[in-house]
């Protein structure tokens, strides 16, 4: 074996031991992507539309499902609350605005917070605007909608903030009826 084969051959070792190498790290960088891809990211989240059956909700109860990692409320309301709901005044509101990603610069009138134009269906992200608890449904609180014990913040019957610390309504994301029975969010 000549001197030159023999610096070859090294070489060729070196070479081969150094793309194993790369290759190695090259397929540890490359399971990340994949791994992150079984957890969607936070933007394929943002994009994600459910759709929820509300078929099985009774009038005066409500369904809670998750939605892009927050409850979402589902309420199909009681004549009662409806008309408890369309008899305040913007006036007597914290937050005059409607807060609902359907209409946007909408005035908090309860017709531009419910879903239908009757105004049977609310759906809101369950979310307290304060600090972020999940406020109890089931006509809670002194408004007779929902109330947030964290620190004591009452919702109205159209999820409005009447009371405590809380400084806005609660969010009314984007939501359609995709049929008689199905809510479509997002
Ligand atoms: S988080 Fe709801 S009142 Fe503070």
């Amino acid at each position: 074996m000549s001197h030159a084969d023999n610096d070859a051959g090294t070489r060729r070792d070196f070479l081969y031991y150094a793309t194993a190498g790369a290759g190695a790290v090259a397929t540890g960088a490359a399971v990340w992507p994949l791994v992150n891809q079984m957890n969607p990211s936070a933007d394929t989240r943002a994009l994600a539309s459910i759709f929820v059956d509300v078929s099985g909700v009774d009038v005066g109860t409500q369904l809670t499902v998750k939605w892009r990692g927050k409850p979402v409320f589902i309420r199909r309301r009681s004549p009662e609350e409806i008309e408890a709901a369309r008899a305040v005044t913007l006036e007597e509101l914290i937050d005059a605005a409607a807060e609902n990603a359907n209409k946007p610069g909408a005035d908090a009138s309860d017709a531009n917070r419910a879903l239908d134009e009757a105004g049977e269906w609310l759906v809101m992200i369950g979310v307290c605007t304060h600090l972020g608890c999940v406020p109890i449904g089931n006509a809670s609180g002194d408004f007779g909608g929902w109330f947030c014990p964290c620190h004591g913040s009452h919702y109205d019957t159209s999820g409005r903030i009447r009371k405590g610390p809380a400084p806005r309504n609660l969010d009314v994301p984007v939501a359609v009826f995709d049929d008689a029975t199905t809510i479509k969010l997002g």
